[in-house]
């Protein structure tokens, strides 16, 4: 059985891709210190699965502190998910916490990556939020990497020193540009999650801008596929984008939503907000060609599950 140490594995992404490597019969080693940034008991909720797996080890320490070497040791894939995720709130004092959570916290792990002995596969989590603001397709190989939120820097600084790593010490590390993600255990703070809370306790959603920005929104069974192809990804150090295949506008998601819920929305438009892009589009022919990437999950139905795991899940988010 071959094992995979999964970083932040109690956030949204984290404990969909354990639940998943879990079924496909791999050992899982996670690791989590429940930062703050949103409620503990989310992200507990999130582990239940795991938690009661027979071959699930949780290490609840902090990627400042810990010393990984044993579990990386272990190991014969890594996937860091670990961050302060979230581009609005990137600014000011905050800024201090994405560059340790983001930026230090991703050297320490290719230091300790650089000294183990079985890693076969390091995968990492970035962001299209490295490329800024952008007309059209975003490519790995032809658009320019332009962040405009404090975030992105931290991201875009992560993947250059998995590069630097991986080609000083010959670590075979993959870079993957997931596009916001959306599906059951969506963080609070990101949009669906929180207009769905807002519709349901009839409260207002707030916009910022006008609402046609628009995003490359992507499903989490379509991330977590192309996570776990990834692994058997031979070409050393690649990046690849993750995105959902289609874009749309938040405008035209609220429309959705309405539909769905039944409901009259209540909308309140904001001035638009810093470190946000107009829009995203992701380029995902090369993660087609090289990991056989095809997202499947279409927005309607994507939006439906989320609406129902928030509808059986009120008492986490309220
Ligand atoms: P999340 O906040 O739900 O999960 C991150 C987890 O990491 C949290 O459970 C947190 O407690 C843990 N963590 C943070 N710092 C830690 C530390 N020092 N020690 C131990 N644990 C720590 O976020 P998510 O949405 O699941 O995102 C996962 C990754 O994907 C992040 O790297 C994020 O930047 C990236 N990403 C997410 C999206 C998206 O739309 N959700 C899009 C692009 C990239
Ligand atoms: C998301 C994640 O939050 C980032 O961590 C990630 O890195 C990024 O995707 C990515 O793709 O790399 P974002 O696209 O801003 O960032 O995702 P949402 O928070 O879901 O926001 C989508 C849009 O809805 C944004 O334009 C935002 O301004 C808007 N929005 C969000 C509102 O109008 N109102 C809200 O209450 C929340």
């Amino acid at each position: 059985m071959e094992t995979v140490l999964i970083t932040g594995v109690a956030g949204f992404i984290g404990s969909h891709l354990a639940e998943k490597l879990l079924e496909q019969k791999y050992r899982v080693i996670g690791i989590d210190s429940f930062t703050n940034f949103y409620s503990k008991n989310i992200k507990k909720n999130n582990l239940n699965f795991c938690l009661k797996h027979e071959n699930f080890s949780f290490i609840n320490k902090d990627l400042t502190e810990i010393d990984l070497l044993p579990f990386l040791n272990k190991s014969k894939y890594l996937f860091h998910l670990a961050a302060q995720p979230g581009t609005r709130n990137s600014w000011g004092l905050q800024f201090g916490t994405y560059v340790k959570e983001n930026i230090l916290v991703t050297q320490r792990i290719l230091e300790y990556a650089k000294i183990s002995n079985s890693l076969q596969k390091i995968i990492v989590a970035s962001s299209s939020s490295v490329y800024g603001e952008q007309n059209g397709k975003m490519n790995e190989e032809n658009t320019r990497t332009f962040p405009i939120s404090p975030y992105g820097v931290t991201k875009l600084s992560a993947e250059n020193l998995c590069m630097v790593y991986a080609k000083n010490f010959n670590l075979p590390i993959t870079s993957l540009r997931y596009f916001t993600v959306y599906g059951p255990r969506q963080r609070p703070d990101m949009a669906f999650m929180r207009f769905i809370l807002s519709a349901l306790t009839k409260n207002k959603i707030t916009i910022y801008g006008d609402g046609n920005q628009s995003r490359d929104f992507t499903y989490i069974d379509d991330v977590i596929t192309a996570s776990i192809s990834s692994m058997n990804d031979k070409s050393a150090n690649e990046i690849f984008n993750i995105g959902g295949g289609f874009v749309i506008s938040v405008n035209d998601i609220l429309e959705k939503l309405k539909d769905i819920l039944t409901i009259e929305l209540d909308i309140s438009y904001e001035p638009k907000q810093k470190g946000d892009v107009l829009h995203t589009e992701s380029d995902i022919s090369k993660a087609a060609k090289l990991i056989q990437y095809h997202p499947k999950i279409k927005i309607n139905e994507g939006l439906e599950l989320q609406v129902n795991f928030v509808k059986n899940h009120m008492n986490l988010y309220t």
